[in-house]
């Protein structure tokens, strides 16, 4: 069947195609549409205009001192009444709104520009750097927010610029404690691995995908904070220690009245009340923003049933491999050639060892297959061949990987990350968080080829509409401008697919890609990849549990048990004759290979063994049916040999022949 037929046969679901919204109106909207949002933003627009053109309000001049007429209660000539020196108090709180949105804005900017910056690296780093942060943080953090800002003016001196920093330094920890936090979550996403993968820069990491991604947060924490720096700035005032006289601000207004609060109780009143509903309305609109980006709300991806299919090829139709060990030399060098190659998790009890002495290698043109339980290192296995590890949580402890002929491991930062853009694609399990939510599909892609590249506007936006014809999908000049949302699961894996293709990768890495999708789009993303690589010739390294698509797509298979690989070989020669028990276990329990229709699946008996907790001899003697207590199979890890035309890891592999 050709592609096109196949793709007729099933046909893609429809997407939206809604115009592209605009991202402030939408969450204007989103704001109103919430009471405490329409009535927070109400009050803070209120705020903002009055302290623009509070001064030009004012009735009266707020510095004219008249001892005529002190301590007046409001009237009509004067509507918030006289301080003790005479001047409108109507007049200077308009006036003061200026100076205190001033000391708010200019704290929460000197907290947001230090502890942003902070926490990001923090994230980044990890390690001692991170943990160095966290305790000074931890620190700041355990004295209380006046006495610290009371420290910091004692030190530096009381007037309005002091004020700033010393309100803006005791919020620093909040902000680097919430930017360490967010960017944990959002490094853990794997657009970003993505992005890594095309060798993007930390520095372009961060501006690109982790700073928008943040910025709902920041936004929301910046407008909680400005209340709580309002009022530490109004302590501050309240103290003596703001803003100096004769300039009127809210706090120090306040602080002025204390002497007359039981004879004159309305001169603290206003500013006070001024001050508490300013401080009202920050908080309510950071609680309405807090409710818009609550990560909570986010749509969890969805698992759906798995292809049920099985389609066996024939031994005569299989490509003459014996196993995957051999690395042919030469111009047929393999993309892949994997050696000895041991990986062991970093813990606090020390390197657990997740990948026992991987052997393999991939061709041009051709799929492998890793296949396996769960947890038995496939995962860790791709990435580290893919140079995605991070050295940080996973070590080599022995072995080789090169890519495309050139070594893989080992490498400076800058020469991994060139190897990643010029030689490795990856295509991630869950398109939805493959994708930069906050990024166009176009902005997305272009950054996929300009990476490394010279390309101007023209020639990149070219590049990325025949990606998007080279993945099937119409209409590709109007879809640059959408959105990941505005895309179907199918369609948004389709994207992710033309991200990874855009440096013609020569190998592609594949974990799980279709697991997340229906049954009817996993057959046309797998029928797609098979038609890109016919054309490109590019390798594939696809993880999976599902045999019945291994059967369908891949060339070779691996059969990972406890972080070995236990049977490798061509398709048809592993498949129709598991020599290896594991092999024989996980053909019968794949679907379709049971009794038949309305009969449960066969599982395996018992339990993969634990990381670091492996029998002595073979890993899979406590679960092995023809082990049945033999010495031979308790005295050593059975070594890797060839066996009818496959790589099998089983002292009596030959019993299966007979
Ligand atoms: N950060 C970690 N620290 C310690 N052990 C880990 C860590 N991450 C994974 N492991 C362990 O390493 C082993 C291999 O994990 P890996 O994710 O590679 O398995 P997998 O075969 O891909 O599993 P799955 O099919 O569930 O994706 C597992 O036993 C897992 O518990
Ligand atoms: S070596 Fe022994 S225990 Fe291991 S798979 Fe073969 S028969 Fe089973
Ligand atoms: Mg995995």
């Amino acid at each position: 069947m050709s592609l096109a037929q196949d793709m007729a046969a099933v046909p893609e679901r429809a997407e939206s195609t809604t115009a592209k919204p605009n991202p402030a109106w939408t969450l204007l909207r989103r704001i109103l549409v919430q009471p405490k949002g329409a009535v927070g933003l109400t009050l803070v627009v209120l705020y903002l205009v009055l302290a623009v053109i509070g001064p030009a309000l004012a009735p009266q001049d707020a510095f004219r001192q008249n001892f005529a007429q002190t301590l007046r209660p409001p009237s009509a000539a004067h509507w918030f009444g006289t301080d003790q020196l005479g001047r409108d108090v109507f007049s200077r709180i308009l006036i003061g709104a200026r100076a205190t949105l001033g000391i708010g804005v200019g704290g929460v900017t000197v907290a947001f520009l230090i502890g942003v910056p902070l926490g990001i690296l923090a994230a980044w780093r990890r390690g001692w750097i991170e943990a160095v942060l966290m305790r000074a943080i931890d620190v700041m953090l355990s004295f209380p927010d006046i006495v610290f800002a009371l420290a910091v003016v004692a030190i530096l001196g009381a007037n309005t610029q002091n004020v700033i920093i010393a309100v803006g330094v005791v919020s620093i920890p909040v902000f680097a404690r919430t930017a360490r936090a967010v960017t944990l979550s959002v490094l853990a996403e794997p657009y970003i691995e993505g992005s890594v993968a095309l060798g993007a820069s930390p520095a372009r990491v961060i501006m690109r995908h982790v700073l928008p991604n943040i910025s709902g947060t920041l936004l929301t924490l910046s407008t909680l904070l400005f209340a709580s720096t309002l009022l530490s700035a109004s302590g501050l005032g309240f103290l003596g220690l703001g803003t100096q006289p004769p300039f009127p601000e809210w706090g120090t207004m306040l602080g002025d009245s204390r002497s007359y609060i039981r004879s004159h109780p309305y001169l603290a009143t206003f500013p006070g009340l001024f001050l508490a509903v300013s401080a009202l309305a920050f908080n309510l609109l950071g609680d309405a923003l807090r409710t818009i980006y609550d990560p909570t709300s986010r749509r969890a991806a969805r698992r759906l049933p798995m292809l049920n299919f099985l389609r066996r090829r024939t031994a005569a139709s299989a490509p003459p491999a014996a196993g995957l060990a051999a690395a042919p030399a030469g111009p047929d060098a393999p993309v892949v050639a994997v050696e000895g190659l041991h990986l062991a998790f970093r813990t606090g009890e020390g390197l657990l060892e997740v990948v026992r002495g991987v052997d393999l290698t991939i061709c041009a043109g051709r799929t492998l297959a890793i296949v396996g339980e769960s947890g038995s290192g496939k995962s860790t296995l791709l990435r580290a061949i893919g140079t995605l590890a991070n050295p940080q949580e996973v070590a080599i402890t022995a072995g080789t990987v090169a890519i495309g002929g050139e070594p893989a491991l080992g490498l400076p930062a800058a020469a991994v990350r060139d190897l990643r853009r010029r030689k490795i694609g990856i295509v991630f399990q869950d398109a939805a968080s493959a994708l930069n939510p906050v990024l166009t599909v176009g902005a997305q892609l272009a950054e996929a080829v300009r990476a490394g590249s010279r390309l101007g506007p023209q020639a990149v936006r070219q590049r990325c509409i025949a990606l998007l014809r080279d993945v099937n999908i119409a209409d590709p000049e109007r879809r640059l401008e959408m959105y990941p949302h505005q895309f179907s699961g199918g369609m948004k894996q389709r994207i992710v697919i033309a991200i990874a293709l855009a440096q013609n990768p020569e190998l592609l890495l594949a974990d799980e890609p279709t697991s997340a999708l229906d049954v009817t789009i996993q057959q046309q993303i797998l029928v797609l990849l098979r038609e890109i690589q016919r054309k490109r010739g590019m390798a594939i390294l696809l993880v999976t549990h599902d045999l019945n698509l291994v059967a369908r797509f891949a060339d070779d298979v691996a059969v990972m048990y406890a972080g070995r690989l236990v049977e490798s070989g061509a398709i048809a020669t592993v498949l129709e004759q598991p020599l290896h028990p594991y092999t024989q276990a996980l053909r019968a329990s794949a679907p379709g290979a049971g009794e038949g229709r309305g009969q449960p699946l066969r599982s395996i008996p018992g339990e993969p063994p634990l990381v670091g907790q492996l029998p002595s001899g073979c890993a899979f003697r406590p679960r092995c049916p023809r082990s049945a207590n033999r010495a031979e199979c308790a005295a050593q890890e059975p070594p890797e040999r060839m066996v009818a035309s496959r790589q099998v890891a089983c002292v009596f592999a030959e019993e299966a022949l007979s």
